[in-house]
């Protein structure tokens, strides 16, 4: 849903959709307290924008709105069909929409903090919208993964990686930040909250590396294969006294959720 070095579309390989649902479930659970604040009604027309596997856009048809879920991912628009195949799924850039007023509402979950330049994605969406319709959205906020970023770039510099936080492939901006973006293209702000949600990740003693491998493709992609092993230890090692918890990993997370009427 961007346009930076790591790409979710570059291939199947490298957004990992099977490891997303297998792993990362708790990206849509979170989103569900989401939907409470979008409110489908049946007949509505929803556009869920970076719906990875389809899980919240199953969600939104449930109430009797008609949604269409899509990603840049190819390889997470198959997984969406095949488990919700009355679904309509589609491979997008947001970038690319080309929606004029055909949707009473817009809504994103954990997914806006890697869509880049944020004003043209702001107004394709915003342009989708009818007027008098609304857009609900939730991403990595100002402030977001502080300890897993420093984690990262700590265990690259001792791998020989100069600068390393140029890798940052993310965009996690402030309320008046974003707010001004979604103002400037036409939406009335009505709500903005930036709130701390730490966020157990699965699979024990192997969450920290497998959200690494899920999220962090510039990263890893700095250095050999072979360095693999070691880039998740020096990690490890760092975030420990941070984040490892009562035999879990706990992603420092941020949200920036925020919402409003065109
Ligand atoms: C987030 O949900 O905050 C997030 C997920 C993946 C990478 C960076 C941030």
């Amino acid at each position: 849903m961007r346009q930076a070095p790591y790409n979710r579309s570059m291939s199947a390989a490298e957004w990992n959709a099977r490891l997303y649902d297998s792993s990362h479930g708790f990206v849509w659970q979170f989103g569900r307290d989401l939907l409470g604040m979008l409110a489908p009604q049946p007949e509505e027309r929803i556009l869920d924008v970076g719906c990875g596997t389809g899980q919240l856009a199953a969600e939104i048809a449930r109430s009797g709105a008609g949604v269409l879920g899509i990603d840049s991912s190819a390889a997470m628009i198959a997984q969406a069909r095949v488990k919700f195949p009355a679904i309509s799924f589609e491979t997008r850039d947001v970038h690319a929409l080309a929606f004029d007023g055909e949707f009473d509402a817009v809504f994103s979950n954990a997914v806006l903090h890697w869509v880049r330049p944020p004003e043209a994605a702001a107004a394709a969406m915003i342009r989708a919208v009818r007027p008098g319709g609304r857009m609900v959205l939730e991403f990595g906020g100002h402030g977001n993964i502080p300890i897993l970023m420093s984690a990262a770039c700590h265990a690259l510099s001792r791998l020989g990686v100069a600068d390393p936080e140029r890798l940052n492939p993310w965009y996690f901006p402030s309320i008046a930040e974003y707010s001004a973006i979604l103002e400037a293209n036409g939406l009335e702000v009505s709500y903005a909250q930036l709130f701390d949600r730490p966020t157990a990740l699965e699979d024990g003693e192997q969450g920290l590396a497998n959200w690494y491998r899920m999220f962090g493709g510039t990263f890893l992609g700095a250095i050999p294969d072979a360095a693999h092993a070691d880039f998740h230890r020096m990690a490890a090692e760092f975030a420990a006294p941070s984040l490892w918890r009562d035999g879990h990993w706990t992603a420092d997370y941020r949200r920036l959720r925020i919402a409003g009427h065109k």
